[in-house]
């Protein structure tokens, strides 16, 4: 008879299968301590459709605001005692860019210059269209997709920056100002200005706005450097500059970390040099996009600057931002720290 036999080879048959189940069992369970849920994750490919469509608006209401009373009021003064002031503008476009981000993705964390004032229509922005790239800017669409999860991302977001130059009329500094940060890490930058409209993106090794030219490196700037520094808070920073890279350093004052991030972008400037104290959503958007072009952002100590959510937001050590010779510059300009107030 054959019967102990079959029973012999289904008892062993039962026994594997019941070891699988249970390895399956095992696996499943031990792994939903690690599994999250898909809504713990964002795309960044859609972050960084956001992040312009949001600037942007930030940019419209920049426009608009130019047209009706602007409200100066003064947040006081810096440290080098130039006006820190606010506008109406300032807070439209804040609410703007930051329920537009808030309301598309519920779970991202986001920092802003501003603050909400008690308005209730602030919080109404409409949704962020995360699905098409805007025309000029199609090729995101193009780029692979990139999972994140909600809790490492942190987003800085500057309204308007050079306020006071947006006061004075000079409109060609104005910028708003997107950033996501991972672990800290400013990875996508996105820097728009309104007058006229155009919008600059870096997203770290991946890809830039088309309109950001690849500017070649020239050994020869080194002995002649142009240096663009803030005209608001000048401090001794020109002399710093001429006294450190040489007498024939170039020296222009400009408005806007924005404005200043992208001249040495575009190749106009080979050094953007800060001897003061200045804010990290000032900073964020441009670090990414220079980061982005393999250029460099330093504090004038030569140490990255991190944007993770709960940091302090000011930056005291001074900043040095370079295309080229990142190196070279800092070595040259140790006296910049002796002469920070
Ligand atoms: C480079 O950037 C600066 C600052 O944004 C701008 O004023 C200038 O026109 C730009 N130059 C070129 C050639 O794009």
């Amino acid at each position: 008879m054959n019967f102990g036999g079959t029973l012999r080879v289904n008892k062993f048959a039962c026994f594997t299968l019941v070891f699988i189940v249970f390895l399956i069992i095992y696996w499943r369970s031990s792994g939903a301590n690690y599994t999250t849920d898909k809504s713990d994750f964002v795309n960044l490919k859609s972050l960084l459709k956001a992040a312009i469509y949001a600037a942007e608006r930030g940019g419209k209401k920049i426009i608009e605001g130019k047209n009706r009373e602007l409200n100066v009021k003064s947040k006081g003064k810096t440290q080098e005692g130039a006006n820190d002031p606010v506008t109406d503008a300032d807070y439209s476009s804040h609410c703007a860019m930051y329920y537009s981000l808030k309301n598309t993705f519920p779970k991202l964390t986001v920092v802003s210059e501003e603050h909400t004032k008690s308005d209730s229509s602030c919080e109404h922005q409409e949704l962020l269209d995360i699905d098409n790239a805007p025309p000029e800017h199609k090729q995101i669409d193009y780029l692979y997709d990139e999972q994140t999860l909600f809790k490492d991302v942190t987003v800085w977001i500057d309204p308007l920056d050079a306020t006071q130059e947006y006061t004075e009329g000079l409109y060609q500094y104005v910028t708003t100002m997107v950033c996501v940060a991972i672990r800290g890490v400013p990875v996508i930058g996105v820097i728009h200005f309104p007058f006229p409209p155009r919008t600059y993106w870096g997203w770290m090794f991946r890809k830039t706005s088309t309109n950001i030219p690849s500017v070649p490196h020239k050994e020869e700037n080194k002995d002649q450097p142009r240096v663009i520094v803030s005209r608001s808070h000048p401090g001794k920073v020109a002399e710093i500059a001429k006294e450190a890279f040489g007498s024939k350093t170039v020296v222009t004052p400009a408005a806007g970390a924005g404005y200043k991030v992208m001249a040495v972008v575009n190749g106009t400037y080979d050094v953007y040099l800060h001897a003061t104290a200045i804010k990290k959503w000032d900073l964020c958007a441009g670090d990414a996009i220079i980061k982005a072009v393999n250029g460099k952002m330093t504090t004038a100590k030569g140490t990255l600057i991190t944007y993770g959510p709960t940091e302090e937001v000011k930056v005291t050590d001074g900043l040095l931002v370079t295309l080229y010779d990142h190196d070279y510059y800092l070595s040259k300009e140790p006296k910049i720290l002796s002469t920070m107030p």
